[in-house]
């Protein structure tokens, strides 16, 4: 395997003013043939004082398996979904049945859509598209078309369904929630057979925001990644304890992606000098990505701390770019502790204080099947990504990360990711 990991980092969202009629493939012509009706069922009968969150298990890893999805259960009878739990963008999609023009393998069956379109005028449609760009050719359904950094995509048409979630109140609620119907997918570098996207970033159409303004939760966003593999997913801010938390403000430089701002590289405590990145954290890509010449900086000064140390570059090994071998396999990043140093990232909000991101070796080192140890810390321009740089899962293990969009605040604290949290009430999970 290649150095392939990827990104669902939104690069492109646009209209496709895709026509009903003129095209055999389109999604209208479910409607043409099937005679679906929705289910009526949404007297919702929640109480919109209580505090409450959902939280959601999260299966995967960094390496072997390369991602993460989390189980949604969704529609009238609710089936469940694989869906990439992804901050880096906004819309949530299936691969849909509608029928499919393009699907790529999925773990279930692909959805089967209901009737129940969004409008091309609706603010959630708006919103899923770049202003002046948004034309309503077809003006009873909003078109969509997404492409994510890894050269994946979809198209599709978005439709409201039901959505069964469990709350930490202990309510189980079905609200319905826009979503895509994707019904033309290309698979990108990063490919993995999943049955769409759980899309969590800051925009309106994102899960959370919707959930948010319907009373549901509040629009805050946290996730717990073990280094041991799984993990969970919070949605709203029933279950922190906000005092352990280093909090940062939300970059408003970067309207469609959760960054705190520019942060400057940290390595073994010291100042480097290389500041001003633009760091944008994205749980919907593995590895963590540096442009070309911070890439260049962090790899030669690895290099030279790895002089006379017992390790050696291992280029036949191909896991990732970058793999050191040493005397015998090793068992755990544990073994190599001493020799690799903690890297960091420090934010300046612009106020007084920084808020420093730490990356000890867990954080930029995966074990490999050959028992080498490799960077994963990865050359961003050579994937496009121009001048981004990504804090991916790798740097966000065994920390809960939180994207608090009521306070335009980015948050991190050490966590225990092994264990699902439970609501605040005698609970503390550090
Ligand atoms: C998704 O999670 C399930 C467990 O819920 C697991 O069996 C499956 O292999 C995972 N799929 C992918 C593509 O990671
Ligand atoms: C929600 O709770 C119900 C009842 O406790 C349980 O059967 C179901 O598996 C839960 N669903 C999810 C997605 O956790
Ligand atoms: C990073 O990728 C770019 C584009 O492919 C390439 O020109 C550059 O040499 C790479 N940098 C390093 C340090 O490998």
């Amino acid at each position: 395997m290649e150095g392939k990991s990827g990104s669902w980092l939104l690069l492109m969202m646009v209209v496709m003013g895709w026509s009903v009629t003129s095209s055999s493939a389109s999604f209208g012509d479910h409607y043409h043939r099937g005679s679906r009706k929705t289910d009526a069922t949404s007297s919702l009968g929640f109480n919109r004082a209580a505090p409450s969150s959902i939280v959601l298990p999260v299966h995967g890893n960094v390496y072997p398996t390369g991602s993460y999805n989390v189980t949604l259960n969704i529609g009238q009878p609710p089936k469940p979904y694989f869906l990439d739990p992804d901050t880096g963008s906004d819309l949530t999609w299936l691969q849909c049945d509608a029928p499919c023009v393009r699907c790529t393998p999925a773990p279930h069956p692909y959805y089967r859509p209901n009737n129940d379109l969004v409008a091309c005028k609706d603010p959630l449609c708006e919103a899923l598209h770049s202003p002046g760009s948004h034309k309503c050719d077809v003006p009873e359904q909003c078109d969509y078309e997404v492409e994510y950094a890894d050269g994946g995509s979809s198209i599709g048409v978005l439709l409201r369904d039901s959505f069964s979630l469990n709350f930490t109140s202990g309510l189980q609620l079905r609200p319905k929630l826009a979503l895509g119907c994707g019904y033309d997918q290309l698979p990108g570098s990063s490919y993995h057979p999943i049955d769409g996207v759980l899309g969590l970033g800051k925009g309106k159409t994102s899960i959370v925001s919707q959930l948010s303004s319907q009373g549901l939760v509040r629009n805050v966003i946290g996730h717990c990644l073990s280094g041991r593999g799984g993990g969970y997913f919070v949605f709203g801010d029933d279950i922190y304890d906000y005092s352990r938390i280093v909090w940062t403000p939300m970059s408003l430089d970067y309207s469609k992606h959760y960054s705190p701002g520019p942060a400057e590289l940290m390595v073994d405590g010291k100042s480097t000098g290389i500041g001003n990145l633009r760091m944008v954290f994205d749980s919907g890509s593995s590895y963590t990505y540096l442009s070309s010449q911070v890439y260049q900086f962090l790899t030669s000064w690895l290099k030279r701390e790895l002089t006379g140390k017992p390790l050696k570059e291992a280029p036949d090994d191909r896991t990732l770019p970058l793999c050191w071998k040493g005397r015998k396999p090793f068992k755990s990043i544990r073994d190599v502790k001493k020799y690799f140093k903690p890297l960091a990232l420090r934010f300046n909000s612009g106020r007084k204080d920084t808020a420093q991101y730490e990356l000890p070796p867990e954080a930029y080192l995966i074990l490999s099947s050959m028992g080498n140890v490799c960077l994963g810390i990865l050359n961003g321009t050579e994937v496009g990504l121009q001048n981004y740089n990504i804090i991916g899962d790798i740097s966000m293990q065994d920390k809960m990360v939180i994207y608090d969009n009521e306070k335009q605040m980015i948050g991190w604290a050490p966590g225990k990711c092994d264990h699902l949290p439970k609501p605040r009430s005698g609970f503390s999970f550090w």
